[in-house]
This record gives structure tokens, C-alpha cells and sequence, in this order.
């Protein structure tokens, strides 16, 4: 999508400098910085503290990561294994990871790093090719309700699954960015996300870079808006589904199904089938959840009257912080998940069909 009327992605190789690049997505909005990724150690640090964060592109990272590790003759099982043990919950990394490990079985030492090279590329493909097509199925959801109402559209948003969680489009924000192409007035609400930030930081910023309207909230302004009309539909992306149709996602997004439900505002979730698990039935109580440092709940971060980024303190000294940084959301919450594939039930039986 556009930065500044320019088209970027989160994520790609250069061919002639043989370097893996991301965008260190810490520093946005305040900082636009390219970095290079070029040891295994440098793909696990960039996965855990977050300089790529986002269930598909923590997965395509991770598929770079191996060639890394390819080409700089690393073992590759324990490439795997450290990778995959950067973060927990997004089912996307061990998908990634498996879907190479396995298709490299019967290749040659030699021919491992182009191969790989290859399969990350793709990837990497894949994953642009199905952003789209979620963004095409959930457009005729938005177009739907703007032909029924005749007025902009007004979508509750949480965390950041646009195009920055992806390689491009998003998964959340794809049929956002469609919409919006084909002329539909829309007005995203955008909910903060503490203890990170991911809505003010990320997704504000790739909304006002397409001149997308949005309101920037507070984490807990939503069930307000619902009570008052002023929410059409939410759409959320996803780190892990269950085969049950159980959703995980951002911390929060599990009060703000609740609130929808109460309100019967529909409560949509994309879905690339990369980040469904189908070998977990249920959600609640198989998805592990990851804890963050505790210092992302007792500190912000934000910019100076200098305009230097600095981390300040916002807790009395000693408060224990806790910080799940994930919730589980029951399918029964579910009105309808957006995949690639189509716009399905959040229940088994459906799930179970976007096997093949
Ligand atoms: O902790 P993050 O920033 O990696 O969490 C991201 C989310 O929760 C997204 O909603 C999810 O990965 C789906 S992204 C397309």
C-alpha cells in the first residue's frame, strides 16, 4: 500500500545485494527506517521485539529467516526451533516453518539455500495473492451496507491487521483498502490497543497515508459507539483460529465481540487460512497465550517536545503489571470469517472444508 504515494511492502528480498529487508515497524509513526536482516539471530530478535509483528508476516519473516540460515550454513532444525520459539500464539510461524522443513526433505546440501530462496519468495507471493482476495470477499460485505444505508460506512477496527501485519493489504483492512478503491465512503474507527499501541501507532498511519477517513479511540470507547449507531460492522484480523471457528487475536477483541453481540452490530474476522489451526478444537482452552514483558504495560512511548522518541513511566514505582497480550473470542461471537477462499460460518464443519 502507499507511504507517503509511494507503494511499499513490510518484507522482500534484493536479488542483486542478496539481503532480506523489513521496514522496523518500533519506530512508525514517527520513523520510516529500511533494515536489513542477515543472521538467524537478527530474524529471531526482529519476530520477538517486534520490529515485524502481524500473524502473516511473522510467518513470512520466519520463511526468510531459514534461508538465512541456508545460505550462512546454519543447522537447519535448530534454526527452525529457535524461530518458531520467538512467539507463541501466531499459529503463521510454525506454518511457515513447517510448509519449508518439509519440502526440503529430499534436497541436496548444496541446492538447500536457493530452494528455500524459493519457497520464502513464494511465500511471500501467496500471502500478498490472498490479502487481496480477503479484501475483494469483505468489500461486498462493506458495499452491501453502503447500498442499504446510502451513508460512509462506519468500521470499529482492533490492533493493527493492515497491511503492515501482512506483506501488503492486510487482512482486516484489505476489504477496507477494496472498498475504498471502488469509491465507497468509509470512516474507521480505530481502537488504541494498549499496551503497544498498534492502532494509534500503525493502523492510523497506513489509513492516513491511503486518505482514508478514521477517529482515533481509546480501548474502551467501542460499546459506547455501538449503543449510539455509530458502528456498521467490525473487522478484525486474526493470530490463531481454532476448528471449532474459537478466534485469538489482540488482547481486547474478545470485549469488543461481546459488545457487538449485545448490540447486534456484526462482528467479521479475516482469516488467511495460514492462520488457522486445524489441529486445535478448541480455542479457549488449547491456544497458548503469550505474555510480553511487563515494562509495555508500565511505560509509553511516544515523541518529545524535541521530537526524540522516549519511553516514560505511567505506574507507581512497584505496581505489578501483567501482560497478556492476546484474547480468545468464542465463535458463537462470529458473525462471519472473511477468508481467501470465501466469506464462511465460524464452525467446524465450514472450517473443516477449507482444508483442501
Ligand atoms: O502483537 P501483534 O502486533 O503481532 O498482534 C497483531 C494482531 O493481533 C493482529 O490482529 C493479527 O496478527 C492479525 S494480523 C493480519
Amino acid at each position: 500500500m502507499l507511504v507517503q504515494n509511494k507503494h511499499l511492502t513490510t518484507i522482500w528480498y534484493e536479488q542483486n545485494t542478496d539481503k532480506v529487508k523489513i521496514i522496523d515497524q518500533r519506530l512508525i509513526p514517527f520513523e520510516l527506517k529500511i533494515i536489513e536482516l542477515n543472521t538467524v539471530d537478527e530474524v529471531c530478535f526482529a519476530i520477538k521485539e517486534m520490529q515485524v509483528r502481524g500473524a502473516p508476516l511473522i510467518g513470512v519473516t520466519a520463511a526468510y529467516g531459514m534461508y538465512i540460515a541456508a545460505r550462512e550454513k546454519v543447522d537447519l532444525k535448530d534454526a527452525s526451533e529457535k524461530i518458531n520459539a520467538t512467539r507463541p500464539t501466531a499459529v503463521n510461524l510454525s506454518w511457515a516453518l513447517n510448509k519449508i522443513m518439509t519440502s526440503i526433505k529430499d534436497i541436496n546440501t548444496n541446492e538447500l539455500p536457493i530452494k528455500i530462496l524459493e519457497l520464502a519468495n513464494q511465500i511471500r507471493e501467496d500471502d500478498i495473492t490472498n490479502c487481496n482476495n480477503i479484501g475483494k470477499h469483505g468489500y461486498k460485505l462493506i458495499k452491501e451496507v453502503y447500498e442499504k444505508n446510502d451513508k460512509p460506512v462506519n468500521i470499529l477496527t482492533h490492533c493493527n491487521a493492515g497491511w503492515l501485519a501482512t506483506v501488503d493489504w492486510g487482512t482486516a483492512l484489505a476489504p477496507v483498502f477494496v472498498a475504498h478503491k471502488n469509491n465507497i465512503p468509509i470512516h474507521v474507527w480505530v481502537d488504541e490497543t494498549r499496551p503497544r499501541n498498534q492502532g494509534f501507532n500503525l493502523t492510523s498511519w497506513e489509513l492516513l497515508n491511503e486518505n482514508i477517513p478514521n477517529s482515533l479511540i481509546v480501548d474502551n470507547v467501542g460499546g459506547h459507539l455501538m449503543q449510539h449507531n455509530k458502528i456498521d460492522m467490525c473487522i478484525t484480523g486474526t493470530d490463531r483460529t481454532a476448528s471449532n471457528g474459537d478466534v485469538c487475536n489482540k488482547i481486547g477483541t474478545y470485549l469488543k465481540a461481546l459488545a457487538a453481540y449485545d448490540n447486534e452490530i456484526p462482528f467479521y474476522v479475516s482469516a488467511p487460512i495460514s492462520s488457522i489451526d486445524f489441529n486445535i478444537e478448541n480455542g479457549i482452552r488449547d491456544i497458548p497465550i503469550e505474555q510480553r514483558n511487563s515494562e509495555e504495560v508500565s511505560h509509553i512511548e511516544g515523541l518529545d517536545e524535541n521530537n526524540k522518541i522516549q519511553k516514560i513511566k505511567i505506574v507507581p514505582e512497584g505496581a505489578q503489571c501483567v501482560n497478556y497480550a492476546f484474547d480468545v473470542t468464542p465463535a458463537k461471537y462470529i458473525t462471519k470469517l472473511i477468508t481467501e477462499k470465501g466469506i464462511i460460518d465460524a464452525n467446524s464443519s465450514s472450517i473443516s472444508r477449507l482444508k483442501n
